[in-house]
């Protein structure tokens, strides 16, 4: 029998919807992008305050980069009304890659969040012109009959209306949670995608119910719905790629008795997670397209531009998940803790 290893070329893989935080917490969590085996992310403008300013963002930008001088990190704005379609035209320049509406109220830091979408047509149009993508939190707020369960639901004619009304604007259902979901960025044309994180391949509402460090927004939905997000990921329909809304809190923030933080930790081990579903399902032969080159193709970015001129290959030998990352009270707790997957990741 054959000792070789197994080893499968991935490329250089991106992770298209990351949380990096700022201050300490940053420094614990961006120089885990490389552990996790991806080489470019789209970094999310969640912080506090909310990133409305393009200074703010390159300002940033550069203080991540110190962190990880092998990643290349595409940055984001926060839809906000200081963002108009003036700083769109300048964001554009600077080589911003997008736009990420919360809607207000749904998630970590979206307090300052949009709650109706026209006031932002001139904007959209204006991003559509300079060619920018605006990535859309999919939910609706509760009340009026909704609730986490269907919030995500109920916000899909929104993204069919604004489609519609932009067909040239690059649009993406982040984080897409449910079969309702996948069936409406099917219906929609080319310039509509969705992004799908490794935890909700993994969860179901059983996972969260009881146990904070599975809560996350949107949440984990049916079986049914699991099942079709993995039909989607395994499929090598473009559409769909990874973005792993990799969301660290302090476990102090997670085991709060009221008001849990809502978020996944999974950037250390980011590919290794995905992995294991796709082997489970028996599409190791999509991974590459789901990991690498849809999310690259949309975002219009090859591997060649990376900062990083290292390449991934994934390798069937165990990971164990550390227990926790960082120490005291910035310790994080990274999902799957203590538990061993069975693909790990090399550089070359
Ligand atoms: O679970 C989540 N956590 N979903 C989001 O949309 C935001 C994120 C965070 O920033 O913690
Ligand atoms: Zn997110």
């Amino acid at each position: 029998m054959s000792t070789e290893q197994i080893r499968i070329p991935l490329g250089k893989p991106g992770d298209f919807h990351v949380h990096l935080r700022q201050g300490d917490l940053m420094k614990i969590v961006t120089p885990t992008i490389t552990q996790g085996g991806v080489s470019i992310v789209y970094v999310m403008p969640n912080l506090v305050p909310p990133l409305i300013d393009v200074d703010a963002v390159l300002a940033y930008k550069a203080q991540l980069q110190e962190l990880s001088p092998e990643t290349t990190f595409l940055m984001s704005l926060y839809l906000r009304p200081e963002i108009t379609p003036e700083v769109i035209a300048q964001a554009a320049k600077a080589g911003i890659t997008g736009v990420k509406c919360y809607p207000a109220g749904v998630t970590t830091n979206s307090a300052a969040g949009v709650s109706s979408y026209e006031p932002y047509y001139p904007t959209f149009k204006a991003m559509e012109e300079h060619n920018m993508v605006l990535n859309l939190h999919g939910e609706c707020p509760s009340g009026d009959d909704i609730t986490v369960l269907n919030a995500e639901h109920k916000f899909l004619p929104t993204l069919a209306g604004l489609h519609s009304r932009f067909p040239k604007l690059r649009i993406i259902l982040e984080h897409c949670t449910s079969k309702a979901a996948v069936d409406a960025v099917l219906a929609c044309g080319p310039t509509v995608a969705a992004t799908i994180t490794a935890h909700h391949l993994f969860l179901t509402v059983d996972s969260w119910g009881g146990n904070a460090l599975n809560f996350c927004k949107p949440v984990a939905k049916l079986p049914s719905d699991r099942t079709a997000l993995i039909e989607a990921a395994t499929s090598g329909n473009p559409k769909f790629f990874f973005g792993s809304d990799s969301a660290p809190h302090p476990v102090s923030a997670k085991r709060k008795e009221l008001g849990a933080a809502a978020g996944v930790f999974t950037q250390p081990y980011a590919i290794q997670y995905v992995a294991e579903i796709f082997d489970n399902a028996g599409k190791l032969d999509k991974l590459k397209g789901f990991v690498t080159d849809f999310g690259r193709d949309f975002y219009q970015t090859s591997e060649d531009k990376d900062v990083g001129k290292k390449s991934v290959t994934l390798v069937k030998a165990d990971t164990v998940v550390s227990e926790s990352i960082g120490a005291e009270d910035l310790t994080v707790i990274p999902f799957l803790a203590s538990q061993s997957l069975k693909w790990t990741v090399e550089w070359e």
